[in-house]
Formats: C-alpha cells, structure tokens, sequence
C-alpha cells in the first residue's frame, strides 16, 4: 500500500542524487508503490522492486504516449515527433518494426573495427598528456559513443560538439526552458539533416531508414523520420557514456575486480553485464502514464494519466532477485537484470552499447597498466534528474 504522503525526492538533496539505492532500498522496505515529487517538478507513482519494476514495466494498462498525460500534469514531450519509445501497440510495434529492419545485428557487428579505431585514438590523445593524469568523461566516455552514434547516422564530424550539448541538456537538465530550448534547435538541425540525406542518400542509417518499405509497403513518415532518429541520437549517446563511466568506476573503486579482469579479459562480457547490473546508466526509465486503473504489487494506481516511474536501479538492487546486491562482483549471475528495461520496449541499441563498452573499457585497461582514480570517490559529482545516473567528471591517474 502506499500512504497518501507525497515524499519530495528533492528535499533529499545531493546525498539523493550522489547515492540513490538507500533511499530506494529504504521506500521498498516499505512496499512497492510511492508517490514521490521528482526534481523535473512533477509527481509520480514510483515503483520499487524486482518484481514490482517488471511487472510494471509490462503493464499493457501504462502508456507511453504524453497525449494520456493527466491534463495537469506540468511537463511536456521532450520528443521531436513520433517514435517507438513515445507510442503503445499497434504503432509501437510499427515504428519498431522498420528501425529493426535497418538497424541489424549485422550493421552493429560491422561498426566493431570502426569503435576500435576511434577508441585508439582517443587513447592515443590521452596518453600524450604530458602529466599522466585525464578526466576520463571527457577523454572517453564521452567522445566516443556521440562519434559511433553520429557515425552510424551520418551525422557530420562538424556538428557532434552541438548534440553534446543538446543530449546532455534534454536528459539531465532539470530546468524547462533549458531543456525546450534545446529541444528545438536539435529538431530544427535533424529536419534539415533529413532533407538533405533525401537529396544525397549515403550508405547510413539515416537513408537506410529514409528508403526503406515493408513487405506490405509501409514506411516512417516525415514526422516519424525525425522522431526516430532523435530518439536514436538521444537514446544511444547518454546511456552509453554513462555505462562507460560508472563501469570504469566501479572498477577502480573495486581493486580485486580489477584485477580479475586484468587477469583473464575473457571475464570482460560478464563484467559489463554486471556494470549494467551494480551502477546502470539508466536510473528509472522514460515516463509510463496510467490510462485505467493499474494494480501494482497489491496498490492500485488511478486511472487519469498518473505518472509512473519505475525505478531501475533499485530492481536491480533487489536482494530478492541478486543476493547482497551492493557488491560488485563481476563474476556472479547477472541474468535478467533490467538495465536495458523489459517487456516491448526493451533497448534496441543494448548490441551496439555492449559492443562499445567492452571495447572501450577492455582498451583502456590494456593500455594504461597502472590506471586510478584521481579524486576520492565521495568527491565526485553526479548527474542531475532521475533517468540518467552518471558522475560529471571521473579524474583518472596512470603514472608517466
Ligand atoms: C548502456 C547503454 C544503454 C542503456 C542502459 C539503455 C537503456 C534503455 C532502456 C532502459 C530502455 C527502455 C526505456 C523504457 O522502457 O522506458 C531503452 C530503450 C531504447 N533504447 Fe536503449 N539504452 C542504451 C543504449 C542504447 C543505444 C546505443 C541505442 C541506439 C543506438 C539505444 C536505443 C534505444 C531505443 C530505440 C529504445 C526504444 C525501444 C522501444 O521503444 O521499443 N539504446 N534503452
């Protein structure tokens, strides 16, 4: 049951943003369901939970569309227009459909080379600083997946300093007019990026998705075009900096693991599972609006487009689900974890994240040996908002 009391996530302050899970343990001692005030400034149902989180998470009663949003309810749609992540079935599976069409297994596998490449060479950059020392956001975890993004895309090289800005601005920023501002000078720039790959069709993703038909001849709109390669950008740039972020902290604040790894770098797809699992880049994920009544972990939610945010981070914190969930222990099972979400929205891009990750991380231990942490894990400063977790800045030392 949840009470009537509305708890204020932003009462909580940094200690909130910096180290969630206790609070989030403390709520699910609790029960399942919470109505909490979020720091986007508007109130949600959050769910706590393993169970709970999936249960929800696949709830046909729970709508990603913002049109069922309650009338009151004081955000509005970050997106450029529609795509998978903003509509239910039928549509969803549409939309999902002819991306699922171009983006292939096969198109991921052949970018490997090409994130090797890219990754070299932002560790080449590092290693000749003359002081041995780099905040690894910056040198790594950042560059890296908006050029594979853009590249897959073809977006060009001139422009990927600007969806920097505007991605990190429409996840993290939790002031509206920034994050409207944003929101329309990527539309306008992805407007005129579509119509040009229309004139000049290139080998990417972004033309393959402009040509293709289904068998039955369907295809994405204009409107549909610039949702989903927003949503591409958006979705597959943030999340992955942060999972090389927090994967590679997790790391250096863990010696033992560490050095597992380093010992036998066959364990590096499990590691990053359990990155995913210990400290994912997605908190709770986009938002979920009630369209009737919705009975979660015995609460019942109202029906009128309440808010439901499903706290990610905590499922897989569970210890119902992963026994003494706080350690990170990169050799333990990790099936199931729900960091890339579950039910018909599952990521699309979870190949391509796992790929850069592994590839990234795995370079970056081969190529600095002596690799730490240049601050004290406490020091650090998070991102702001609830839907991705990530430190600011991860000051690295390796010794010249
Ligand atoms: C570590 C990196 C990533 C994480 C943790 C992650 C996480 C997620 C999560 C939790 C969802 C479900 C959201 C919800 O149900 O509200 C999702 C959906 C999605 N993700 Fe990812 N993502 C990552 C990387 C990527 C990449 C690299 C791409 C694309 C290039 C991508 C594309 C998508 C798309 C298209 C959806 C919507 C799927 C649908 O609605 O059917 N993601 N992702």
């Amino acid at each position: 049951m949840t009470t009537a009391e509305v708890i204020d996530l932003v009462a909580l302050g940094e200690d909130f943003v910096r180290d969630p899970y206790p609070v989030y343990a403390a709520l699910r001692a609790r029960g399942p369901v919470h109505r909490v005030r979020i720091p986007e400034g508007a109130e949600a149902y959050l769910v706590v939970g393993y169970e709970a989180g999936r249960a929800a998470l696949a709830a046909p009663e729970l709508s990603k569309r913002w049109k069922n949003a309650s009338p009151s309810f004081p955000l509005s749609s970050p997106a450029a227009g529609p795509h998978m992540l903003n509509q239910d079935p039928p549509d969803h599976g549409r939309l999902r459909k002819l991306v699922v069409r171009e983006f292939t297994p096969r198109r991921v596998e052949q970018l490997a080379p090409r994130v090797r490449q890219i990754t070299d060479e932002l560790l080449d950059a590092m290693a000749a600083l003359p002081d041995g020392r780099a905040d690894l956001v910056d040198a790594l975890s950042f560059p890296l997946p908006i050029s594979v993004i853009c590249e897959l895309l073809g977006v060009p090289a001139l422009d990927r300093n600007a969806f920097r800005t505007w991605t990190g601005t429409l996840l993290t920023e939790t002031d509206p007019r920034a994050r409207e501002a944003a929101h329309r000078e990527m539309t306008a720039y992805l407007t005129g990026l579509v119509e040009s790959k229309r004139r000049e069709p290139g080998e990417d993703l972004m033309s393959a998705l402009i040509r293709t038909t289904d068998e039955d001849g369907d295809r994405l709109s204009a409107g549909e075009l610039l949702g989903t390669a927003w949503l591409l950008l958006v979705a597959g740039h943030e999340t992955t900096v942060n999972l090389i972020s927090n994967g590679v902290l997790a790391l250096l604040t863990h010696p033992d693991q560490l050095a597992l790894l380093r010992e036998d770098s066959a364990l590096m797809p499990d590691a990053v599972e359990e990155m995913l699992r210990y400290d994912g880049p997605v908190e709770t994920p986009t938002y979920r609006f009630t369209t009737e009544p919705v009975e979660i972990g015995g609460t019942v939610i109202p029906g009128d487009g309440r808010l439901v945010l499903v706290a990610l981070a905590d499922a897989d914190h569970d210890p119902a689900r992963f026994p003494d969930p706080g350690r990170f222990d990169i050799r333990r099972p990790t099936g199931g974890h729900v960091a890339f979400g579950h039910g018909i929205h599952y990521c699309l891009g979870a190949p391509l994240a796992r790929l850069e990750a592994r590839i990234a991380i795995g370079a970056l231990l081969e190529r600095f040996p002596g690799l730490t942490l240049d601050a004290h894990p406490a020091a650090l400063t998070w991102r702001e908002g609830m839907l991705i977790r990530g430190p600011h800045r991860l000051p690295a030392r390796w010794g010249v």
